[in-house]
């Protein structure tokens, strides 16, 4: 067990394309590229403002990356916008994650998300999965104004629980976010959900799962 255990929300906790597959009939037959080119566009988008140091919030980013999916796929109709923007706020949470949540806290262990998301998409999303009880701090990127990876993100949970990195224990589905929080010094465990290939061969994750359903004997 370590001391402290850190999720990434979204793909990790929350999945990301369960906004799309609810309406998946009305989005008609491009709504899986309609889900994957939205949710690429939001984190491309959110790199390139942190590197030109023009950060709006992750909704922003969301709103947009979405508006660019529909210009771009003329099948999905675009009236179906607000009912994919309201189920965003309310993504479902993977079925094992209350269970892992409340394993890790009986175990004596505190739990944290850090999260690209901001504030108000993070309330809306633990409030909906009823997990507000099995944190103990949701840390979002919105106060420093700068995403993931930069390492000042990652020491957020650092300054929060006054630990060094090795003894916090950082879970992401998305390898690039496990590049960052292993070269920052966590203790890293990469859910690999979709069974990609590995990448990043020098900032390696500590342990792969492919759910967070083994954590707490990892
Ligand atoms: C997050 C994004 C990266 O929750 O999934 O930070």
């Amino acid at each position: 067990m370590h001391a402290v255990y850190v999720f990434d929300a979204y793909g990790t906790l929350f999945d990301v394309h369960s906004a799309v597959s609810r309406h998946a009939v009305d989005l008609g037959p491009d709504a899986d590229r309609l889900s994957a080119l939205w949710r690429a566009k939001q984190l491309e988008y959110s790199w390139v403002r942190s590197l030109a140091g023009r950060y709006r919030d992750f909704w922003d980013l969301t709103v947009d990356a979405l508006d660019f999916a529909f210009a771009k796929i003329s099948s999905a109709p675009v009236a179906m916008r607000e009912t994919l923007l309201e189920a965003y706020h309310t993504l479902d949470a993977y079925p094992e994650v209350m269970d892992v949540l409340a394993a890790l806290k009986q175990g004596g262990a505190q739990t944290a998300i850090l999260s690209n998301g901001s504030p108000k998409m993070l309330e809306a999303a633990v409030t909906g999965a009823r997990i507000a009880d099995l944190l103990d701090a949701v840390i979002s990127v919105d106060s420093l104004a700068i995403y993931k990876p930069d390492p000042r993100v990652y020491e957020l949970v650092t300054n929060r629980f006054r630990l060094f990195p090795a003894s916090i224990s950082f879970q992401s589905s998305n390898r690039w976010d496990i590049a960052g929080a292993s070269a920052f010094g966590f203790r890293t465990v990469w859910i690999n959900r979709a069974q990609e290939a590995d990448e990043y061969a020098d900032m390696s994750p500590a342990v792969t799962l492919h759910s967070l359903a083994g954590l707490p004997a990892a």
